[in-house]
């Protein structure tokens, strides 16, 4: 592979689905996994198999119409989790068992109540487990962003011995910010001695925003493996959202010098069938799929995008699977794009009518908020009958 390619890890099926509220069936699983796949994901986290019958039997569905992407699974550090993990995406051409154990203080102390020289074996035993289950073992350092740096140091150079092929660092609570977030993968490349032997990943959460930010910091730092959902779904304020990375990507080569295998194009339609699935609304303002991601309401804006799109448009809305871009009719709008407007709607009127109709429609979104086509066609009917 080369270089500056970074593998894109969709995990809207399992951190996604850990957003309250957002459980999916097995049919509406395949559903987005095969969407996903189309998109040109690399590998798709399924879900966790020892949560329960229904997340097993979801992840071996997925595993089993899987064709080029990777199918993971999650697994905690022990045997149980890892041979249910195991069985569960077995059926799909390549697939791997993600398994991942705290190694920050506050984790080991309180919620693993162990010292670090127990939680450093159990990485060993558990990694070495895995990798003699199936050849694709990725570890995790759960809160590896508040992790001492040693300690994490030591851990990875473990798992990468114990045979992971992949080691992500995930800010597991989303409390890093990018230069710190940088630095710590920078870290890792020079300090662990076997670290050429592992792909570098990142996996943020964005209760401070910063998830996006981070994990495209990390990628400048030597990551190459980018952990996110789509829309950004995921645990509390959710995960990286796949959509603004690869669109980062696509739109600044300039200083994101990488590339994705993902298809932009299908980006939008895998966005609402996520959100149709989840019930989670996408809020208008999100960058990329949100409603008014490529809406221009001001008159100044709507001119400017009419005459050259790329006055206010920074990517087209063709790339993220768009027919154009939304010309929103309101108060803020002008001459040009209402004069666009009636041309879409088949009217082709003298310029005496065209004002007239236009005086009569900033009246009108005075008064009403949504101004539909349905009122432009009113507007005018009106008069012409009215003539
Ligand atoms: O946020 C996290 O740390 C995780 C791990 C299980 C990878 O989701
Ligand atoms: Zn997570």
């Amino acid at each position: 592979m080369d270089k500056n390619r970074v593998i894109i890890f969709d995990t809207t099926l399992r951190d996604g689905e850990q957003s309250p509220g957002a459980s999916m069936n097995l049919e509406e699983k395949v559903k987005i996994a095969q969407v996903l796949e189309e998109m040109g994901v690399d590998v798709i986290e399924a879900g966790f198999p020892i949560a329960s019958n229904g997340d097993f039997e979801a992840v071996q569905a997925v595993a089993r119409v899987a064709k080029n992407a990777t199918i993971a699974g999650l697994a905690r550090a022990t045997k149980g989790d890892i041979e249910r993990c195991a069985e569960a995406v077995r059926p799909a051409p390549n697939h791997r068992i993600h398994t991942f154990l705290s190694t920050s203080p506050l984790h080991m102390k309180y919620k693993l109540q162990m010292e670090p020289e127990k939680v450093l074996e159990k990485v060993r035993d558990s990694v070495a487990y895995a990798r003699s289950l199936v050849d694709d073992v990725e570890w995790s350092a759960e809160d590896g962003s508040r992790t001492e740096h040693d300690f994490l140091c030591r851990c990875v150079e473990a798992a990468i011995d114990a045979g992971a092929r992949t080691i992500n660092i995930p800010d597991t609570v989303g409390y890093a910010v990018p230069d710190e977030y940088a630095a710590l993968i920078a870290m890792l490349v020079n300090r662990v001695p076997n670290i050429d032997k592992a792909i570098l990943s990142v996996h943020c959460h964005n209760d401070l925003g910063l998830a996006v930010a981070n994990s495209l910091a990390a990628v400048g730092a030597g990551a190459r493996q980018i952990e996110c959902t789509v829309n950004g779904l995921g645990e509390r304020a959710g995960n990286a959202a796949m959509e603004e990375i690869v669109m980062a990507m696509r739109t600044r080569p300039d200083l994101l010098p990488y590339h994705t295998g993902v298809k932009t194009e299908h980006i939008t339609r895998a966005s609402r069938l996520v959100s149709a699935v989840t019930g989670f609304v996408v809020q208008p303002n999100k960058a990329i799929v949100g409603k008014n991601a490529f809406a221009h309401e001001s008159g100044i804006h709507q001119d400017g995008v009419l005459k050259c799109a790329q006055t206010y448009e920074i990517m087209t809305p063709e790339s993220v699977g768009l027919t154009r871009s939304n010309l929103v009719m309101g108060k803020h709008s002008g001459r040009a794009a209402f004069k666009d407007k009636l041309r879409q709607l088949g009217y082709e009127l003298g310029d005496n009518a065209v004002e007239d109709a236009f005086l009569r429609f900033k009246d009108l979104a005075d008064r009403k908020k949504d101004i539909f086509d349905e009122d432009i066609v009113a507007l005018v009917d009106e008069a012409v009958y009215r003539d």
